[in-house]
């Protein structure tokens, strides 16, 4: 069992609070994505369990061995950087192997945990290497010098000297933010097969939530060195804890209207000020607490309609608001559509079959059964 258990830890530098009491538990083979804006403490997290960096506070488990004072060479984990430093001078073969070759030999330490290291054979370090070459395609490549090699099988060589430690975790920094953007499309479904190859516990930093949703068996969504929510993708897009998730998971990003919850006497309206749509049925009684209150109103561009397409959503006439277009950018499959009412801007994603021009004054319907609302002082959800 190799899963990580993050308890309260904390890193300070001076003033600075880079991790927040953050308590994560990774399961063993699990590909656990952290991800946040620039300066949220990801690195820093990635650093304290690598051990590269000390705790300021708190507990890191990798398995069932408290590892907060064993070196980081002892944890039994392999690190891949965003600047996955190759040597120029050795070829793709002893880049690979070099941490393999250079693990020291020490006999009868007096330091217990020291005689646990042991030499590879000759014999042993080619294994590996092959078989690292194999699984990424480089077998071809073994004789060539970095410089020899793409980008992509740069960053893949990085890889294979993390795989060749056969480790019990995978620590990944930003590994593809250097690939230009195919080659990190690519780079991305071959970590993923790699994973479920190898099936290693996996903790990947990424400040790219596509990367993120695309990645993970759970996201951890951080900011301000918090854990702000912890989830499968699909339950991180759907039901987002916060404001901060639901703004930061899915793109363009969740559209949000300062607003109050009236009760009309027929059941409750959202009132955004130019335009009222209704709070679904099973909602109403999460939504009374807001009446004549204000709360924030969360809707996703993909989750309004054009009202004169047929067939895309039951049409609903409360959930209709007539908006101006203002501007329309093609997208092929759909357009991006920032829709005007009186000072608020929405983004719509709608299906490219939509006649709406820009200037148009366009019949717009809002999928309420996937809205939100939200506490504008907590900034939790309310549904
Ligand atoms: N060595 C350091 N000295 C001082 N402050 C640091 C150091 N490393 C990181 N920080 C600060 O800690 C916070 C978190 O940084 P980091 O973990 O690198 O964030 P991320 O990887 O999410 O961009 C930032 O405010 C950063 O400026
Ligand atoms: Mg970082």
């Amino acid at each position: 069992m190799s899963g990580v258990i993050l308890k309260n830890l904390t890193k300070s530098f001076n003033k600075v609070t880079a991790v927040n009491d953050l308590n994560l538990e990774i399961r063993d083979k699990e590909f656990m994505v952290l991800v946040g804006p620039s300066g949220c403490g990801k690195t820093s997290t990635l650093r304290m369990i690598a051990g590269l960096e000390e705790t300021t506070g708190g507990e890191i488990w990798i398995g069932d061995k408290l590892v907060n004072d064993v070196s980081p060479a002892d944890r039994d984990i392999a690190m891949v950087f965003q600047n996955y430093a190759l040597y120029p001078h050795m070829s793709v073969y002893d880049n690979m192997c070099f941490g393999l070759r250079n693990r020291k030999v020490s006999t009868k330490s007096s330091i217990p945990i020291l005689n646990k290291r042991r030499a590879f054979t000759n014999q042993e370090i080619d294994r590996r290497v092959q078989e690292a070459a194999e699984i990424l395609g480089l077998k071809t490549l073994l004789q060539r010098k970095p410089k020899e090699l793409s980008g992509g099988q740069r960053q893949r060589v990085a890889l294979g000297r993390a795989i060749t430690r056969e480790p019990q975790v995978f620590l990944m920094d930003e590994p593809l933010s250097n690939l230009d953007a195919k080659l990190r499309v690519q780079t991305r479904a071959e970590l993923i097969k790699l994973h479920r190859r190898l099936g290693i516990t996996t903790v990947y930093v990424t400040h790219d939530q596509v990367e993120a949703m695309t990645m993970g068996d759970r996201i951890a969504v951080m900011n301000n060195g918090l854990i702000q929510q912890c989830d499968t993708p699909l339950n991180l897009y759907h039901n987002p804890a916060n404001l901060f998730v639901a703004g930061f998971i899915g793109s363009p990003a969740m559209n949000f209207v300062q607003s109050t919850i009236v009760d009309t006497g027929d059941g409750l309206m959202v009132d955004a000020g130019s335009f009222k749509v209704a709070v679904p049925q099973n909602r109403v009684d999460l939504a009374r607490p807001y009446i004549d209150k204000k709360c924030v109103f969360g809707i996703r561009p993909e989750d309004i309609y054009d009202a004169k397409l047929p067939g895309l959503v039951d049409p609903v006439p409360a959930n209709t608001v007539t908006i101006d277009v203002d501007v329309i950018e093609p997208l092929g499959s759909h357009v991006e559509m920032h829709l005007k009412s009186g000072d608020l801007v929405l983004i719509a994603m709608i299906d490219s079959a939509s006649k709406a021009q820009s200037g148009d004054k366009a019949d717009m319907l809002f999928d309420m059964e996937k809205s939100h609302l939200f506490d504008p002082v907590s900034e939790r959800a309310i549904y």
